[in-house]
């Protein structure tokens, strides 16, 4: 049998729960009033009053709004550092004011929550810089870090407080999943609007919170990559690691060597059309993704996974003849020339010109199942192509088969395997990390998002095996390889691969329920880690996907409401 289950040991928690009790008024039923054989002039008055009217009673108790108790404060994802409930709801109220710090920047994350909250309360929710109560977005300083917050929830108000816009960002997001899922939706929903009481306090537990995206093996538009963007940024992922390179497809354009793009992009898996970012629309995913406060990390992948750029270009090729184009899903079979200068002019230019493109501190060079390269070429072609990453001013990634050449000081490795990887394979990636490289946990019988969830899924592949909602979750990204130390564990990526995904809702289905456990093992402390509770938080969230017009897997593993 290739793995088994580990359940990670129950630790104390420090969330401590405590049971909201409703404190709204009871609805009562209200009478229609039918403007019927009134003048005009009544009508209007009549009209007038009943907004009047309206807006009163939203201010107080809501009648026609359905019973409902407010979302307790721990049911978010991920699990937050420490939660104290208690005290009244704050209910939001066509009166509610989203007050900001005077700065671009938190004046930014209060227009996000506001364009959240707007159509489907139907409020107006102005953004505002005075008064009191109300939804306040401040910064301070505090023991919040670079991404942490704090939510303080009573009668008078919700008050998010973080030291960066992140953390209010972050906060934002924790907010959301406190209101009901109808929040989500486009048009006007019934109320109320409840936020527990009580106060949260919360940081990430790494810095590094991932997901990959292959626009390679099949093309993804600038609007599909913004829809996952906003998905990932509901679970707090900071990350956004686009594999813009692989056999299949070269997708983004490089001035220097135009057919990359026009020749290289022109196809996918399957034949369809492929596709490419110019710059300008890169610059828009970048744009876009850090108004949701991720960076974007660019993958060129190399010395393998170039048979795209090697049929654009034939002088990039050894025997100098460009090989077609590849439609397949094999790998393993294609390599830049390591000998060749030219290969290095290359490399050069397409580096010079992602890392122009990218304010993110990160440059991933691949660097993965390089088959047909060999261990000398490998290390040689390494020692020359990663101080270009440094000279461009950017910080190296691999895979980690880096760690079998020789990783510059600082280079992250990104590690991918399973539990049947050999142990020598483990020790070596031990091994770097002890040296200094530190890892990016991936491994790929958890956390790939496309590998099948059963033998039944349609979509997907199954070489790391079949991967459940559980296993994805059940791990423990500090202790999770032997002999690495947990200071060396820079964080968590959820990649996920694109030879069977070609529309949204693929990446939807696989993503879903699992990118949130993904997210949580980055974000939540080890000692929340616990399936049982975590199973039930995560069957909250379908409501909010279904409102989201997220598709999903209805795992039975996870005790979703009914449908
Ligand atoms: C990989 O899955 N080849 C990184």
């Amino acid at each position: 049998m290739r793995r088994h289950h580990s359940t990670t040991p129950r630790t104390t928690r420090t969330i401590r729960a405590t049971r909201i009790t409703r404190t709204t008024r009871p609805t009562r039923p209200i009478r229609p009033i039918r403007p019927f054989r009134l003048s005009r002039l009544t009508r209007a008055l009549g009209a007038l009053l009943l907004v009047a009217a309206t807006g009163a009673l939203t201010m107080g108790a809501a009648p026609a709004e359905p019973r409902r108790a407010a979302i307790p404060l721990d049911q978010v994802i991920p699990a937050p550092v420490s939660v104290e409930s208690g005290g009244t709801p704050y209910r939001i109220t066509s009166g509610t004011h989203i007050r900001v710090d005077d700065t671009p920047e938190v004046r930014q994350v209060g227009t996000y929550l506001a364009e959240i909250l707007r159509p489907s309360t139907g409020y107006r929710l102005p953004l505002t810089t005075q008064g009191d109560g109300g939804i306040r977005l401040r910064l301070a300083k505090g023991p919040y870090g670079a991404e942490g917050y704090r939510l303080d929830s009573g009668a008078k108000g919700v008050t998010i407080t973080a030291q960066e816009p992140a953390g209010l960002f972050h906060g934002v997001q924790t907010l959301r999943q406190l209101l009901p899922a109808a929040v989500e939706k486009k048009s006007v929903q019934p109320g109320p609007w409840l936020v527990a009481g009580g106060t949260i306090q919360d940081r990430p537990r790494y810095a590094y919170r991932g997901a990959m995206l292959d626009v390679a093996r099949h093309f993804f538009t600038v609007e599909q990559v913004k829809r996952y963007i906003d998905q990932l940024a509901l679970y707090k992922i900071n990350k956004l690691h686009l594999h813009l390179s692989d056999d299949q497809g070269w997708r983004i354009a490089i001035d220097s060597w135009p057919r990359l793009a026009t020749y290289g992009g022109s196809t996918q898996v399957g034949g369809g059309p492929g596709g490419y970012y110019t710059k300008d629309e890169y610059r828009e995913i970048v744009r876009y993704a850090a108004s949701r406060h991720l960076e974007v990390v660019p993958e060129i992948d190399m010395p393998g996974h170039t048979n795209a750029a090697l049929a654009s270009y034939a002088e990039l090729n050894c025997d100098g003849v460009a090989p077609p184009l590849y439609t397949g899903t094999k790998v393993g079979f294609s390599s830049l020339c390591v000998n060749k200068e030219i290969t290095y002019d290359f490399v050069d230019d397409v580096i010079r010109e992602v890392a122009a493109l990218t304010p993110g501190r990160y440059l991933h060079i691949g660097g993965d199942e390089a088959h047909s390269t060999s261990p000398e070429d490998y290390a040689a072609f390494m020692d020359r192509v990663q101080p270009v990453v440094a000279r461009y001013g950017k910080t190296v990634i691999g895979w980690h088969q880096l760690t079998g050449a020789n990783p510059a000081k600082g280079a992250l490795a990104q590690y991918w395997g399973l539990d049947s990887t050999s142990e020598a394979e483990k020790a070596q990636v031990a091994r770097a990390a002890r040296n200094g490289t530190r890892l990016i946990l991936s491994p790929a019988d958890r956390v790939y998002l496309d590998m099948k969830y059963t033998k039944d899924t349609p979509l997907g592949l199954a070489w790391a095996g079949h991967v459940e909602v559980q296993r994805s979750y059940d791990w423990n990204p500090g202790s999770y390889l032997p002999d690495v130390p947990e200071s060396a564990v820079l964080g968590v990526e959820a990649p996920l691969w694109t030879e069977t995904l070609s529309t949204s809702a693929h990446l939807e289905t696989m993503a879903f329920p699992r990118l949130p456990g993904a997210a949580e093992l980055g974000w939540s402390p080890a000692a929340t880690h616990d399936w049982d509770t975590y199973k039930v938080r995560l069957a909250a969230q379908a409501p909010r996907w279904d409102a989201l017009g997220i598709a999903y897997y209805r795992s039975p593993q996870v005790p979703w409401p009914a449908a």
